[in-house]
């Protein structure tokens, strides 16, 4: 038997819960199916929105993570109103500091929105930091948002309050298809049928669909400020020179990420933690003394030129949504507002132009 719904979207992290409820709030009538939503990305992130302290340069992908990261003011105090739930947004910038000072040609010629602090005044505005930095950036509008305790939750929760079928434990096998039509999706749960299909299940894109999506595994730890410090010693993201740190607004602070190519390899190693730990503590020596509260890793969906693929499909009722590597959390709000316009409306915004799937045919 076949079940009939309306939209479907393959995938409950971040950006498949983002696209249904934006869809939903436009009249559609969605269902997600998640395998396990603790596996998604945004249960592993850092939760760093930052464009700016990521270096992207000047493309068609930074203008779609400003547009993006200028959304979500808005995209979480709505999430907010409909859940009644925190999301952790934290508009608090980053700091990125550096051992060795830049080149003098790109020093003094910063956009509004950057700052470039020399010596002591690196210092001056962020104390606590190795004696060894000798300069940083200051990107005052890049910003974080607590991804793992409370956003992903809050989309849940919004979904759910908003009438989207979330489906959880419910693992597509097989996306069948004739006459360049999807027909049904085979699950552990049945045959599920739709009228329209979304594919954002990040980093297994490719086991479902031939897409070069695939994982890259990241390691991350988190410490806790013990009870004894009056005042949290960071109030603002650090993003160093292989190694951030994350401080969320109640004492918890998270360290990431190792990068490794290894497949679906999981756990933490001895390695990975050690490197973690070794940069962190160079960069934040206070940090040494600080408890450890929890490691764990997870995988990015990586594709060949580290852009996300987003928009058409060779099929003409699937929607991708995924690849968005190491800008998944950056990305949810813009990828659900241009892929629900171009579903729900056929309107595309011509951005999505430099995303399409097509850029890996030859
Ligand atoms: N966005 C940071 C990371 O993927 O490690």
């Amino acid at each position: 038997m076949l079940e009939k719904r309306e939209i479907i979207v393959i995938g409950g992290g971040v950006v498949g819960l983002a696209i249904a409820i934006e869809l939903q709030l436009r009249g559609a009538s969605v269902t997600v199916l998640s395998r396990n939503p603790g596996e998604a990305a945004a249960f592993v992130a850092a939760g760093m929105i930052a464009p700016q302290a990521e270096q992207i340069p000047p493309s068609p992908m930074l203008e779609l993570c400003l547009r993006s990261r200028a959304l979500y003011p808005h995209w979480t105090r709505k999430l907010e109103e409909i859940s009644g739930l925190e999301t952790g947004y934290w508009p608090c910038g980053i700091l990125a500091p550096v051992y060795k000072l830049p080149s003098a040609t790109s020093v003094g010629n910063e956009p509004m929105e950057l700052q470039w602090y020399d010596g002591s005044k690196v210092h001056q505005f962020q104390p606590g930091l190795s004696e060894e930095v000798v300069g940083g950036w200051w990107y005052p509008q890049d910003a974080q948002v607590d991804n793992r305790r409370t956003l992903i939750r809050c989309l849940q929760v919004t979904a759910r309050e908003l009438g989207v079928d979330l489906c959880e434990g419910v693992a597509v096998g097989e996306i069948v298809n004739d006459k360049q039509q999807v027909t049904h999706l085979i699950t552990n749960n049945g045959n599920i049928g739709g009228e329209h299909y979304i594919l954002a299940t990040g980093a297994w894109a490719g086991q479902l669909f031939p897409l070069p999506v695939y994982p890259q595994k990241g390691q991350m730890l988190s410490v806790r400020v013990p009870p004894s410090e009056l005042e949290l010693p960071l109030n603002r993201v650090l993003f160093g020179e292989d190694i951030y740190i994350v401080p969320r607004r109640d004492g918890l602070i998270v360290i990431g990420a190792t990068s490794e190519n290894v497949g679906f390899t999981p756990e933490v190693t001895p390695q990975g933690m050690n490197t973690l730990l070794s940069n962190a503590i160079r960069l934040f020596p206070v940090l040494k003394d600080f408890p450890l509260e929890e490691f764990w890793w997870g995988y990015r969906p990586a594709t060949p030129d580290e852009l996300p693929i987003l928009g058409e499909s060779p099929l003409s009722n699937l929607t991708l949504a995924t690849g968005h590597y190491r800008n998944g959390i950056l990305l949810a709000p813009i990828t659900a507002a241009l892929l629900a316009e171009r579903i729900w409306t056929g309107k595309e915004d011509s951005i999505l132009a430099h995303f399409r799937y097509t850029r890996f045919e030859q």
